[in-house]
């Protein structure tokens, strides 16, 4: 397909305050000289903040990033997932019309678009709410036909349930993403066959959907200071694989000082922890966490906060005694493992 930038431009683009900081930190992670690495984050959040890509945004991103401008307009033009065009102002509909969806009905999905919306893909609806584009497989083919909005699946789709769902957006409600049939997520229609003791007592909805249902960020055009967009968990809530932010704590828990960067670009190894590997220390990293002394100067409430937000190694941090090791080893000490770790005994 060709993709060339819309022939109407406005005169010009600026970050919101709050998202110019967030651009800023980004860039921050990369090395002196790398900063063009930030481009697709940058885009993407240029994108989240108009709605589209539009010429003044991937001009003043590239100038961000010290980029010749046609090479921010090569990334913006090679990626469908950037939108050249205006798109919808409460939605843009994009629907699979690939194998499994298109034999589950996607045709008739995409019938419903344009009766609804408008006839060509990418053409704006008559109140200029909506808009809409097929696109290859999103990746849900057990629960086809399925239509993504915004940033959120909507799946197991007839086209009285899409026209339910675009009436909906269009009153301003955000109806619950996720299967639209009554399945929970991916299981038969008539119900589990295996594993069956799982299904009592599960969570309202699948980790997918309950995510969503948290951000509440659909539709959102998002402004930067959104954050915290995340409720509190419910005790025992199941947990996705997403880094926390610094609303998701709950009782007895509280997010420490984090940093956006290591500093002066050097980090700790923090492997030099017992229990710390690679993946671990990854974890860390993305949450902001670089030094020893950081680690050392967590309270329990702190140490609670992490030990929840460590993805598949939850617990790990009071398990391994962390706080304890990293205060050793901020203090250029030595502890029985670290000297193992440096010996190169231990990878
Ligand atoms: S074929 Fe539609 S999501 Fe895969």
């Amino acid at each position: 397909m060709l993709r060339r930038l819309h022939a109407d431009q406005p005169d010009s683009f600026a970050f919101t305050p709050a998202n110019l900081e967030w651009a800023r930190a980004q860039i921050a992670k990369y090395p002196e000289g790398r900063q063009a690495s930030a481009i697709i984050p940058l885009l993407w959040r240029a994108q989240e903040q108009e709605g589209w890509l539009t010429r003044p945004a991937i001009e003043y991103v590239a100038d961000m990033l010290g980029m010749a401008h046609i090479r921010a307009l090569e990334v913006a033009t090679f990626y469908f997932m950037f939108q050249l065009h205006p798109v919808g102002s409460v939605a843009h509909v994009q629907v699979c019309g690939t194998l499994s969806c298109m034999l589950c009905g996607s045709e008739d999905l995409i019938g419903v678009l344009k009766e609804e919306i408008a006839p060509e893909p990418f053409q704006l609806s008559p109140d200029g709410k909506f808009s809409w584009e097929e696109v290859e497989c999103l990746g849900a083919c057990t629960n086809a036909p399925m239509v993504q909005i915004g940033k959120d699946f909507y799946e197991d789709l007839t086209a009285g349930k899409l026209r339910e769902i675009l009436a909906a957006f269009a009153r301003g409600e955000v109806p619950v993403p996720g299967p639209q049939n009554g399945r929970y997520a991916a299981e038969p229609i008539s119900g589990l066959s295996a594993l069956k003791e799982f299904e009592s007592g599960r969570d309202q909805y699948n980790a997918t959907v309950a995510r969503a249902v948290e951000m509440g960020d659909t539709v959102k055009r998002i402004q930067g200071d959104e954050v915290p967009v995340l409720k509190p968990r419910k005790p025992g809530a199941r947990t996705t694989a997403t880094a926390a932010t610094a609303a998701d704590e709950t009782a007895g828990q509280s997010r420490p000082a984090m940093l956006d960067a290591p500093r002066d670009g050097k980090a700790d190894d923090l492997k030099r922890i017992t229990g710390v590997g690679p993946a671990l220390e990854k974890i860390l990293n993305d949450l902001g966490i670089w030094h020893f002394d950081q680690i050392a100067a967590w309270s329990d409430a702190e140490v609670a906060w992490v030990d929840a937000n460590l993805l598949r190694f939850k617990g790990r941090a009071s398990r391994d005694g962390w706080v304890e090791q990293a205060r050793i080893l901020a203090e250029g000490g030595e502890t029985e493992f670290s000297a193992r770790v440096d010996k190169g005994e231990v990878y």
